[in-house]
């Protein structure tokens, strides 16, 4: 690999800015277990309120909030519904599995689906059946390539599922991306859920950090899980102050990393050796259909000229701009791209 590179794995890669590193230094800290962590309890609240929630909880991962989550909301042997790829069944080890003791129903295909396809899974109470438990949209969809959840489905669905007594939990890792490509406010995103878990370490380029939002009830709740799952927290007003630090210097520039991604993908469109359709890049992913070449070769190919992207299984190959990318990087990076399809 060549000294300099571009990373365009994913939005996780960035490193924490001067600023951000000088906030986190700053942080007046103390022992979360006593209740003690200022930072942190001013970043919670902070949170619950920006997000229209009673109260608000840090986790160290999206995945640790997601999976608080289902159990709160289940029990074994439920079903949860879920948009296909959805990251909570994907890419979190069978931990709903193994935590929660449900098993997920696919409503629709490729990550979003609509009213009439969640209502479809949705299993009457029979002994015999599994009771449907919870059912969960995930807001920008990771697998989907960054695709916001249209808002209109997102109030039938949840119009429907309050109206049969189901549980909602939105995955809002990317809830950022959503708001910045809709100009929709993050309370009215989170509105119709119970609860929702968001992510510091992705756009917003925090090392560390996710919270989960819901009732008072719920968080008290969710703290024990969080205990039980090794969660315990003790200064962490150093880790809040960088998802805090985020929050107000870098939500801003989102704009700018879709529009870098819109720029790439105009770049690929004419190169043969992929497959893009550029109206479904919304946000900062990218997945490009390899046509020509197997996408560990162009993978590798990149490599060599400093260029980090991921094979998605498949023919797909995930571009995705973050924080530490510039303008001139994407033209940089279409241009090993290209060449590496050829
Ligand atoms: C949609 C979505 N949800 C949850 C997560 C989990 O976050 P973490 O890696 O912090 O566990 C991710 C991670 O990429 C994600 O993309």
């Amino acid at each position: 690999m060549r000294a300099m590179t571009i990373d365009l794995r994913s939005d996780t890669v960035t490193k924490p800015t001067e600023g951000m590193r000088r906030a986190m230094a700053d942080a007046i800290v103390g022992d979360d277990g006593y209740g003690d962590d200022p930072t942190a309890n001013k970043f919670e609240a902070r949170i619950a309120a920006l997000f229209g929630k009673e109260a608000a909880l840090f986790v160290p991962s999206g995945t640790m909030a997601n999976q608080i989550a289902i159990r709160l909301h289940t029990k074994p042997g439920d079903e949860v519904i879920i948009g296909e790829g959805a990251h909570c069944m994907h890419y979190e080890s069978g931990a709903a599995a193994a935590l929660s003791g449900v098993q997920f129903v696919i409503a629709g295909k490729g990550g979003l689906y609509t009213r009439a396809e969640m209502e479809a899974l949705v299993r009457p109470i029979d002994l015999y059946l599994p009771r449907t438990g919870l059912v969960m949209i995930e807001n920008t969809h990771n697998r989907a390539g960054g695709r916001v959840f249209p808002q209109n489905d997102v109030l039938a669905i949840t119009e429907l599922a309050r109206a049969k007594n189901l549980a909602l939990h939105l995955d809002g890792a990317r809830i950022w991306n959503a708001h910045a490509k809709s100009g929709l406010s993050l309370d009215v995103l989170a509105k119709p859920f119970d609860t929702v878990s968001v992510c510091f370490s992705k756009g917003l380029g925090a090392p560390v950090g996710s919270v989960l939002l819901g009732t008072s009830e719920h968080i008290e709740i969710s703290r024990r899980y969080r205990k039980q799952l090794g969660g315990g927290m003790r200064q962490i007003g150093i880790l809040c102050a960088a998802a805090e630090y985020g929050l107000d210097n870098h939500l801003k520039l989102l704009v700018d990393d879709h529009a870098r991604a819109a720029r790439f993908v105009s770049l690929m469109a004419s190169c043969d050796g992929y497959k893009c359709d550029p109206k479904s890049v919304e946000t900062n992913i990218i997945n490009l259909e390899a046509t020509k070449k197997h996408p560990d070769d162009i993978v590798a190919q990149a490599l060599k000229e400093g260029v980090l992207v991921n094979a998605e299984g498949g023919s797909r190959v995930r571009v995705v701009t973050n924080l530490g990318v510039s303008d001139k990087d994407i033209e940089v990076a279409a241009d090993v791209l290209r060449r590496a399809a050829s």
